[in-house]
């Protein structure tokens, strides 16, 4: 386990299987991206908040990315939908694009950035 310097995104208690995530945002390259955590099958995923078919926030409401069965996470805007443990498309306009995956890791009751790099971290 490496040390943190950052806070953390959120505590492991935020996250329920299949349920609201959590946005965060974090700067890179001297801009601020939105992304968003959320539990599946136990394990923690996050991803830039942005849709592989045009660069829109996937949630119609603040946390809502999982679709109706909590398999998926789901595009409010036009329905694509994601397989949650790779973020890749599995059906939609975009079917076979990604998301793009934003490395974290979960120990001490907290999700963490993994990325060491000074400029990513997280704003709230
Ligand atoms: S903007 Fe997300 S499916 Fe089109």
């Amino acid at each position: 386990m490496s040390e943190q310097t950052a806070a953390p995104i959120c505590r492991s208690a935020e996250l329920v299987d299949g349920g609201l995530g959590v946005r965060f945002s974090f700067e890179r390259n001297g801009g601020t991206l939105s992304a968003f955590v959320v539990r599946h099958d136990g394990k923690v995923y996050a991803y830039e908040n942005a849709c592989a078919h045009i660069p829109v926030e996937l949630d119609y409401r603040d946390g809502e990315f999982f679709d109706l069965s909590r398999r998926y996470l789901v595009c409010a805007t036009h329905g694509a939908y994601y397989a949650p443990e790779t973020g890749v498309c599995l059906g939609g306009p975009c079917a076979g694009r990604r998301l793009a995956v934003i490395g974290v890791v979960e120990h001490d009751g907290a999700v963490w950035l993994q990325d060491p790099d000074p400029i990513l971290k997280p704003l709230n």
